[in-house]
């Protein structure tokens, strides 16, 4: 499909997508978060609108406005979003999770705020592991025949890396960017690898996130008949 058409291929499909990034709680005023803006998220929202689909866009901390025509779910912890996106899943033909969610969140979270002292060193900050929800989400399938997408951010050996990744996960495409100075962090732009179960791999050069979208809906479309 061509970048700006808008086929309604995706018609009568419920599509669900995380974007954004978690934020983990530490006391009243302080997070562990990453850099995730969001970005690719929205765009992937705003092409399957385009396309048909009826969208349900999980949202964490990205500050973007809501894109017009999806139903939109403000979260702020993987905790949080992992419910929201299991809720939504629960009829859903394609779930996307292009949010970066955090790995670990603080062990404890401190009611009133956490105070320096002079000259005594800083606590340790004890983490535990949060769920992983694309894992949940492909061992689970709310509804029969359901494609879950996944992506990943690799710095080193990026394609063997995604593609033990895809396998771990159980998901059907992972979509693989190289992290790098200005690729993929708060940038209108990416590039990436789209690796299928198969042992498929398509190529998606630098560009605008929505031609990466749209590949990717060009992709679950194909697997969807
Ligand atoms: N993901 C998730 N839940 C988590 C962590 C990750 O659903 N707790 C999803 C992300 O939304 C993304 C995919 O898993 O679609 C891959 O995330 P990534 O951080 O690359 O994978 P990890 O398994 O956390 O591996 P790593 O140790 O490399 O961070
Ligand atoms: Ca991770």
């Amino acid at each position: 499909l061509a970048r700006g058409a808008t086929a309604p291929d995706l018609a009568g499909r419920h599509v669900v997508i995380s974007a954004g990034g978690t934020r983990e709680p530490l006391d009243p005023v302080r997070y562990l978060g990453n850099r995730s803006s969001g970005k690719q998220g929205y765009a992937l929202a705003r092409t399957a609108v385009a396309r048909g689909a009826r969208v349900t866009l999980v949202e964490a901390n990205t500050g973007l406005p809501d894109p017009a025509g999806a139903d939109v779910v403000r979260v702020g912890t993987a905790v949080q979003l992992r419910e929201a996106v299991l809720k939504a899943a629960a009829d859903a033909d394609v779930v996307v999770m292009a949010a970066a969610v955090a790995d670990f969140r603080p062990a404890a979270y401190a009611t009133g705020k956490i105070k320096k002292k002079d000259g005594q060193e800083p606590a340790a900050v004890e983490l535990v592991r949060n769920p992983d929800v694309l894992a949940e989400i492909a061992a689970e399938r709310g509804k029969p025949g359901q494609l879950v997408v996944g992506f990943a951010a690799e710095t080193d050996d990026v394609l063997a890396n995604g593609r033990e990744k895809l396998r771990r996960k159980g998901c059907d495409l992972l979509v693989v960017n190289e992290v790098g100075e200005r690729k993929t962090f708060g940038s209108e732009e990416n590039e990436a690898v789209v690796l299928d179960i198969d042992g498929g791999e398509t190529p998606v050069p630098y560009g605008p996130k929505e031609a990466l979208a749209d590949t990717v809906w060009d992709l679950v479309t194909s697997r969807l008949g």
